[in-house]
């Protein structure tokens, strides 16, 4: 059986979805698009040889779409979730689930309501061979208690983001992969901003989140999107018997002319492509054996919303935070 899947937005990301889904990832095919950009749209389904769909509705009860991908705009996100769920289609929407709690609440209720797990979330680091490597170590008895981590992410050029996007669009993958690397739940945030850097068109680039967890340990993460070198995402856990340190991957490192170098990329497509791909292709495996759904869960994504939602309102304030989250849905657990 070959899965056929329905893309939305096909910008960057969905674009890279389409070409994975079509190229590397055995099993599946794209059988619809739909872009409001139609001249896009017809772009990227010529390239893995799709309909182009005019409806994102028409495409999500399309009968021969079996799931779907969501890589629209961060506001459109909840729409389009509730109507494939609507549908009970499985669907994998991008991260953000939705800039808002209250929406990630409304996708929660509709997934329980429909009574099965339809529902993921692209935090695809949970893929990525590092990060894998690091949680398990995180989990080995040698080295005792997590006390600290330490993450940066940093983008090339992201000119004229609005700081609240740096949050609930950037470090919002830090703040769900510290709780999976962890296994541990967000307490309070405390967002401190530095003198901005004179390339970000005005908005507070970079800026610092600290967040204290319920088991004590504090995750620093550095958010930084016109960092001008490139992409890079590095993260070190510090623990009572060691420390491991996931730094930037490098195919070679190059020794010349008094320096040592390794290559870093324009962007994340680079540095997590592999991860978007294991993580296409074991959601298209559970589509086709019936297993569970190895995504992030539609909760997970309420967290990581929750917390950005709180680190915003310390931006704001200039205060510490409390995230506070609704009880765990048993549907959930
Ligand atoms: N997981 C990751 O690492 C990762 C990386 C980048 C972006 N993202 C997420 O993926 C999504 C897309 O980001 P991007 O970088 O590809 O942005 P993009 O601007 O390149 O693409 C967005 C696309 O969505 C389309 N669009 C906007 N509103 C729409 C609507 N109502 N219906 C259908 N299409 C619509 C736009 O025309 C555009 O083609 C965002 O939610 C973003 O946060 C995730």
């Amino acid at each position: 059986m070959t899965v056929r899947v329905g893309v939305i937005g096909v910008g960057v990301m969905g674009a890279e979805h389409a070409r994975l889904l079509t190229r590397e990832v055995a099993g599946s095919e794209v059988s619809a698009v739909f872009d409001i950009d139609a001249d896009r749209a017809a772009e990227v389904a010529a390239s893995c040889d799709a309909r182009v769909l005019d409806d994102p509705m028409v495409l999500i009860k399309d009968g021969d779409v079996d799931c779907v991908i969501i890589a629209s705009s961060d506001a459109t996100h909840e729409h389009f979730v509730l109507a494939a769920v609507a549908a009970g289609k499985p669907v994998l929407c991008e991260k953000p689930l939705a800039p808002e709690t209250e929406a990630c609440g409304r996708i929660m209720a509709a997934e329980a309501a429909a009574g099965r797990q339809l529902v993921g979330v692209g935090f695809m680091r949970r893929f990525d061979p590092g990060y894998l490597d690091l949680r398990a170590q995180a989990r080995s008895e040698d080295l005792g208690a997590l006390l600290m981590l330490h993450c940066v992410h940093r983008n090339e050029s992201a000119v004229g983001v609005p700081s609240s996007v740096l949050i609930t669009g950037s470090a919002v993958h830090e703040l769900d992969i510290a709780r999976w690397l962890l296994a541990d739940e967000p307490e309070s945030v405390t967002v401190h901003t530095p003198r901005a850097t004179s390339r970000g068109g005005g908005t507070q680039d970079p800026m610092l989140l600290v967040l204290r967890t319920v088991a004590g340990a504090l995750v620093d993460i550095e958010v930084f999107v016109n960092a001008g070198y490139g992409y890079e995402v590095r993260c070190e856990l510090v623990a009572e018997g060691g420390t491991v340190l996931l730094d930037t991957p490098a195919e070679t490192v190059r020794r010349a002319g008094n320096t040592v170098g390794r290559a870093v990329g324009h962007d994340w497509r680079g540095r997590f492509g592999d991860a978007y791909r294991r993580e296409l292709q074991q959601w298209v495996d559970a589509l086709r054996t019936g297993g569970p759904s190895p995504l992030a869960s539609a909760w997970d994504g309420y967290v990581a919303t929750a917390t950005a939602q709180a680190a915003v309102r310390s931006l704001e304030t200039g205060s510490t935070q409390p995230v506070v989250l609704v009880d765990k849905p048993g549907f959930y657990r």
